[in-house]
């Protein structure tokens, strides 16, 4: 394929719509679930609703609503022994395990114990995806207290998914900003079209292959650090540039110089639909500086520090922060270990994930697209 021209770059599928949903619209300037821009979402819903309308279709009714939360709280109970302690046993004898191998291995083992695992029906498939989506937190929370040495906790079923999940990894209630804080993520990282831990899932089932295994896939893609471990790769950058400016021996400006002279891609920056801003990206930015500011001032430094080099990057590049940006600099000042920011992305775009396996099971074909042959001409064996 010849490219003469940078905007007829295609690599990477730029530009192309390859299918249709109606599970989410992307475009320059807004992110809309089901017909609800992500705005009005992170400002008025709970990331429970986000979830209903994601994987049953509609906002959910308080009677509907109450029996998901119900229903959720009672699944978390739902992993057998032997996949838990299988979890327990990697942090003891592979404790450098990253926790998104240990999360996809733990989904790999739960789907033998899920006894809807080969119906790909619709009544199944929702009722694995509601079982996913209450024992993912429960999969992080163990993993997380065993790597600290500390023995599993019990789900509290009076907390919300977001604060169940900040519970069972560190074994503390948390307060209400903190819940909220966490639960204002979850809702922005719920669903975002084709991206490609979704596409993964749907090519994956678009084979008739299981839920569980297109979710093990999409887990894989949105490991990479230009996907969801950016929100890692992020935190990882700014403590380079913390530690490297703090003598005072080299400035924020240097530092940014010095990457761009490198050709460096700099983490939680850029989007391949969102040229002009993600706007998730203010929205978690501030609800970030206002945990750092009421629960942890020490850690308002790093959003001064994110300031500056998102300002640099701005006026030297044009090139926006995304989500995973201020997801970094949050997690952190919630004391949340780096390692884990990506399984919490699992803990809540597992939704999206399953409403998009659902969707294309009730529509499937198969997704199989051609490629331009580049290698040699027609070649003789014996030749
Ligand atoms: N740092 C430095 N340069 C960049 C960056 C960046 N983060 N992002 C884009 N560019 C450059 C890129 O190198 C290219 O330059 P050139 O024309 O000289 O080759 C130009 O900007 C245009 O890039 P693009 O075509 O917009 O990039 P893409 O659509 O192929 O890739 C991306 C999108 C998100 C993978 C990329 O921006 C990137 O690698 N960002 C860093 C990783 C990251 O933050 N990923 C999270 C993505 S959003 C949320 C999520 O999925 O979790």
């Amino acid at each position: 394929m010849s490219t003469t021209k940078k905007e007829a770059d295609t690599r990477g599928l730029a530009g192309q719509t390859i299918g249709e949903t109606a599970v989410c619209a992307v475009n320059q300037t807004q992110l809309i679930y089901r017909g609800y821009e992500i705005a009005d979402l992170a400002a008025n819903a709970s990331f429970e609703e986000v979830a209903f309308l994601l994987l049953v279709g509609h906002k959910p009714s308080s009677g509907e609503l109450d029996a998901f939360s119900e229903e959720l709280a009672q699944m978390r109970s739902g992993l057998g022994e032997g996949v838990l302690s299988t979890v327990e046993r990697i942090a003891r004898e592979t404790p450098d395990a990253h926790p998104m191998d240990v999360l996809r291995t733990a989904i790999s083992l739960a789907a033998h114990e899920d006894p809807d695992c080969g119906d790909n029906g619709p009544e199944a498939e929702l009722r694995k995806s509601k079982r996913l989506l209450a024992t993912i937190p429960v999969i992080v929370g163990t993993h997380q207290r065993a790597l600290d040495g500390l023995p599993r906790i019990e789900s509290d079923p009076s907390l919300s998914h977001a604060a169940n999940l900040l519970w069972l990894m560190t074994g503390q209630k948390p307060g209400e900003i903190a819940a909220r804080v966490m639960d204002v993520s979850l809702i922005l990282y719920a669903e975002h079209d084709f991206n490609a831990s979704t596409f993964t899932s749907r090519v994956i089932a678009s084979t008739n292959s299981d839920m569980h295994s297109a979710v093990c896939g999409a887990i894989g893609a949105l490991k990479g650090n230009l996907h969801g471990g950016a929100n890692e790769a992020a935190m990882e950058m700014l403590k380079d540039i913390m530690e490297d400016t703090a003598s005072g021996d080299m400035t924020v400006d240097a530092w940014m110089e010095r990457a761009f002279a490198e050709k460096r891609k700099l983490m939680g920056f850029g989007h391949r639909v969102y040229k002009n801003g993600d706007h998730r990206a203010g929205i978690l930015r501030d609800w970030g500086i206002r945990y750092a500011e009421q629960e942890n001032p020490d850690t308002r430094k790093w959003f001064d520090l994110g300031d500056a080099v998102q300002k640099i990057m701005l006026d030297s590049k044009n090139i926006h922060p995304n989500v995973d940006f201020p997801c970094g600099m949050t997690y952190f000042a919630m004391g949340i270990p780096v390692p884990q920011y990506t399984p919490i992305f699992v803990a809540s775009r597992i939704t999206g994930w399953c409403a998009h396996i659902m969707e294309q099971h009730q529509n499937n074909r198969i997704i199989r697209p051609l490629a331009e042959y580049t290698g040699p001409e027609l070649l003789e064996w014996n030749g």
